[in-house]
């Protein structure tokens, strides 16, 4: 559109843009379904799904029809006033999901800023916790954004370094690991213990199964709120509806963003029960953009598609295959592929697990990514030598044993296996 090459735009980026990214060398202009398109014109299996907020694949008609229709007639209404649409989105949502309440947000670290500060009014008014001594115990490798809540609960030096003093009241504990949650339990003053049911950003770190029904059955013995945080796992990504769903667990909080608008807006929410949920009165949280009639019309379209079109059981069977394709590569570099429905993960083998010299600090993850585009398939690392493929949930089998095809011949050239 702007007849400028991928070259030029980036330089632009460079020049104007803060440098708080990093991203893979590719300009996107277009995209449809589970295909993305360059500048130039050339075609990508998009297998990021921008951090999973294209569950519904690109620019999905039903999603974009809702979002015309609507931005046409009424875009903002503030909670000033009431719009037509917030009471029918909220009883659709709480109805679907089974919670009595929703609040809705727009970005994922909102919603789950969100979910703190329920959380510790509930630990003041119903639990009974000390005026300013609630705790939040969260895990280590976890990820909700970048606001100084967010950051406080982050053991990435990355991600904290340089920007304290941080939130206090926070008490981090190792992912998988029931016996730590049972001792930080211990303190009376937890409101909450919040995790994500599978950690995304940490590489996708799936939690031994029964951990989830665990960690519902320790924090309703010691009186504390379970807060799933399923902003980047939920809404079909994981071959249910939440990945909650797998051990039949239900959240006190649950915390939802991303594919809630199918990628086309910041939409998210936060849902609970009466009980946690009133504890929040008039004027003591809020966005002017949250709930927006905008967003309510897009919330329901893109819930609406994933069980249309059954998406839930698409990420389930297609997931499956993926990882049994992947795995019969049998690559020497590839230490492990794991992951639950359509996010996955492939963890590379580091330098010191080999006899080679392939892998240095993440590079050779970095390069592989880069071939992948290259070859048309679109991925990026998470933690220097983990690569991340989680396609829009719409990807057929073809598609599939296409991107399978294009992994396959990419680590071949990036990689010389010697005889
Ligand atoms: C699990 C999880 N929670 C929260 C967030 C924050 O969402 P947002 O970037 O929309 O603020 C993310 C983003 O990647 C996430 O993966």
């Amino acid at each position: 559109m702007s007849g400028l090459s991928s070259q030029q735009i980036i330089a632009l980026e460079e020049k104007y843009g803060a440098h708080n990214y990093h991203p893979l060398p590719v300009v996107l202009a277009k995209g449809k379904g589970v295909h993305v398109w360059d500048v130039e014109g050339k075609e990508y299996l998009d297998f990021l799904s921008s951090y999973s907020a294209v569950n519904q694949g690109h620019c999905h008609p039903q999603i974009v029809k809702a979002m015309q229709e609507q931005a046409e007639v009424l875009t903002l209404s503030s909670r000033a006033f009431h719009s037509n649409l917030l009471g029918v989105y909220m009883e659709y949502i709480t109805q679907l999901l089974g919670y009595d309440k929703v609040l809705p947000m727009n970005t994922g670290v909102e919603a789950c800023e969100t979910a703190f500060k329920l959380a510790r009014r509930w630990g003041y008014d119903v639990k009974g916790i000390e005026n300013n001594k609630a705790v939040i115990v969260v895990c280590e490798n976890n990820f909700w954004g970048r606001s100084i809540a967010a950051i406080s609960s982050s053991t990435d030096p990355s991600s904290y370094g340089g920007f304290g003093p941080y939130v206090p009241g926070i008490v981090k504990i190792p992912y998988n690991n029931i016996a730590a949650l049972e001792e930080a339990l211990q303190d009376k003053n937890v409101a909450a213990f919040m995790a994500e049911p599978i950690q995304g950003e940490a590489g996708v770190v799936v939690p031994e199964e029964g951990y989830l029904q665990k960690v519902k059955a320790l924090c309703t013995k010691h009186n504390v709120l379970f807060i799933a945080d399923e902003v980047q796992t939920g809404i079909a990504r994981t071959g249910k509806m939440m990945a909650c769903d797998h051990e039949n667990v239900k959240p006190d909080i649950l915390v939802l963003g991303k594919a809630l608008s199918g990628g086309t807006m910041p939409v998210s929410a936060v849902l609970s029960r009466d009980e946690i949920m009133l504890c929040i009165k008039p004027g003591e949280h809020g966005s002017t953009f949250g709930g927006n009639p905008l967003a309510c019309a897009v919330a329901i379209a893109s819930l609406q598609v994933v069980i249309d079109e059954k998406l839930a059981e698409n990420a389930s069977a297609m997931g499956e295959i993926f990882r049994t394709e992947l795995r019969n590569l049998n690559h020497p570099i590839i230490e492990l592929v794991r992951g639950k429905g359509l996010l996955n993960a492939m963890v590379i083998k580091t330098n010191e697990e080999t006899e080679h010299h392939w892998n240095t600090d993440g590079e050779l993850a970095w390069n592989l990514c880069l071939k992948m585009r290259d070859n048309g398939l679109l991925a990026k690392p998470t933690h220097g030598n983990i690569i991340r493929f989680a396609p829009p949930l719409v990807i057929n089998e073809a598609q599939i044993k296409q991107a399978v095809h294009i992994i396959k011949n990419s680590i071949n050239q990036v990689v010389a296996v010697p005889a």
